[in-house]
């Protein structure tokens, strides 16, 4: 496979409301990113997925853009952006945008254009009908809403706030990628491209045999037939003039339809997340531990599907997921193994891998117990629509508990202080109490934290190339709850291993292969211990 720069770098994912406040109103912001480019620099970062800064009304915290060329409010504003770009450039690091294309926020100008008459030039900007269809939104709920001052419905996929855009429309089009270009301009190095596989729809009613009031419609947002003739145009306007990075967030697409995707020869991104291994391997009622015969079909048959054709977007959380090390790890007696470990099986397959803000100190979902704590639409809909049905608000809790996405937005937690350091003012989500013994200043001096771990990882991954380029097998060891692979290159070879279970197991180690990393400091001959994961090179 080609080599290139962002095959061969680390990317850290910053949710910047939560990350660092430097101006007190306690909202995360780009000044603070720019506080922590050290930080991000000694870890080994080479690039930083920034999710969206763009003016917005923060329904879906900046997921609902109303102005796509200027900052909003609580980030700051275009020229601390500018001098963040700045920063970070040169530092010799990068820096790629969220862009959320699929919808945009209510207060959009377009929209608000759109909605004032049925003959305004923009009214085909969005999608309008005099009958809905009978879907549900993504968020719960009709995924139409009517407009009493034009009599019409309007389409949103999310929630009512976050309207869809019409690509049918061309002028649209164009509109949107003429703001693309002013950010490519710029000089930006890359984007992660929201909700992709959406912006092509089916509007035809979904079967309804129990008489909902409202039926999922998963198959007639995504994918649709038509879609990939969008996204080459898309493609072809913008970023396929710019040497830049793409990352499509297409949750549902799978091993085998990668080629017209992300492959070097036909792909439109040069990665996508997708969101098989979460699917898979884990459900609410698997909490506390990992399947690991799913998690290595899945991730397997990415590993061997991308192989000499594309590249992967490696990834375990971001601002959309629960906490790794609570959801497929032991977050309780074995918390510091279990996040290292699950670290170690991801990190150094083949792709692209993606650390989210505080995975790198093994930060856990929070013990949040009232509605009230929550701050996420998503969650906050999903309560509301579920008790309406009758669903017991002690089992509603329970479930958030385990899957709501605020656990991954509580604040960044970078201290023993006040707020962890996070912010002088209110936090505008409640801090995980647990920031009182799990935060970087506790780890940075300690060689075996799970912050030295990744900060080992990442070094290692790049004395390493066939750690990046070479082809990956999957290994089975004797142990069941192993996860282990080679990468091989040439005459090198690499063996990681990962064990995700709470017991001891025997194994054979190799006879004849240097250790290179592992999370424990003692090792048992013929022994992996809980949680245990070493990298070998095998000689
Ligand atoms: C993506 C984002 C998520 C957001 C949604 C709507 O899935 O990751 O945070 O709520 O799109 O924009």
């Amino acid at each position: 496979m080609k080599k290139t720069w962002w095959k061969e770098s680390v990317v850290y994912q910053i949710y910047p409301r939560s990350f660092f406040d430097t101006d007190g109103d306690g909202f995360g912001d780009l000044n603070g990113v720019r506080a922590k480019l050290d930080y991000l620099q000694e870890l080994g970062v080479d690039m930083i997925w920034l999710c969206p800064v763009y003016k917005s009304p923060n329904i879906d915290n900046g997921y609902d853009v109303s102005d796509y060329q200027a900052i909003m409010d609580e980030m700051g504003t275009m020229e601390d952006f500018d001098r963040l770009l700045d920063d970070i450039h040169s530092r010799g690091m990068k820096i790629m945008m969220d862009l959320v294309l699929n919808h945009t926020s209510d207060q959009h100008p377009w929209f608000l254009e759109s909605k004032s008459s049925r003959d305004n030039p923009k009214r085909d900007w969005y999608v309008w009908r005099d009958k809905p269809t009978n879907w549900e939104s993504i968020f719960g709920g009709p995924a139409w809403t009517y407009d009493p001052k034009t009599s019409q419905y309007y389409f949103h996929l999310f929630s009512k706030s976050q309207v869809d855009l019409n690509w049918e429309n061309a002028e649209l089009r164009r509109a949107i990628y003429d703001m693309i270009l002013w950010w490519l301009e710029k000089g930006i190095d890359g984007f992660r491209v929201d909700a992709i596989n959406h912006l092509k729809k089916d509007y035809t009613d979904m079967p309804n045999p129990e008489g909902l009031n409202y039926v999922a419609a998963w198959e007639k947002m995504t994918n649709v037939q038509g879609i990939q003739e969008l996204l080459e145009e898309l493609r072809r306007e913008t970023f396929g003039r710019y040497d830049v990075v793409t990352v499509g967030e297409a949750n549902s697409i799978r091993a085998h339809e990668i080629g017209e995707w992300i492959s070097e020869e036909e792909g439109k991104f040069n990665m996508i997340f997708h969101l098989e291994a979460h699917e898979e391997a884990w459900s609410e009622e698997s909490v506390g531990g990992v399947d690991v015969d799913d998690l290595r079909i899945v991730l397997d048959r990415w590993q061997r599907s991308t192989q000499g054709i594309a590249w992967n977007a490696l990834y375990l959380e971001n601002h959309d997921r629960p906490r790794t090390v609570s959801t497929w790890g032991n977050d309780r007696e074995l918390w510091r193994e279990s996040a290292t470990a699950l670290a170690c099986m991801y990190f150094f397959m083949q792709g692209t891998p993606f650390i989210y803000q505080g995975q790198e100190i093994g930060m856990t979902n929070a013990p949040f117990d009232d509605i009230d704590l929550y701050r996420d639409i998503e969650t906050k809909n999903m309560y509301r629509y579920n008790r309406q049905k009758g669903v017991p608000h002690v089992d509603l809790m329970k479930t958030l508990q385990k899957i709501s996405r605020d656990h991954a937005r509580t604040p960044m937690q970078w201290n023993f202080g006040a707020n962890a350091g996070f912010t002088g003012g209110k936090p505008w989500i409640p801090l995980n109490p647990n920031f009182n013994w799990l935060n970087v200043t506790a780890q940075q001096p300690d060689p075996q934290s799970v912050l030295s771990f990744y900060k080992k990882m990442v070094q290692l991954r790049k004395q390493h190339e066939a750690l990046i380029y070479g082809s990956t097998h999957l290994t089975f060891l004797e142990c069941p709850y192993v996860y282990a692979y080679t990468r091989e290159y040439g005459q090198e070879r690499y063996l990681v291993v990962s064990h995700l279970d709470n017991d001891t197991c025997s194994w054979w180690s190799p006879e004849e292969g240097q250790l290179l990393l592992s999370n424990y400091a003692r090792h048992i001959d013929g022994k992996l211990q809980p949680y245990e994961a070493r990298v070998y090179l095998l000689t």
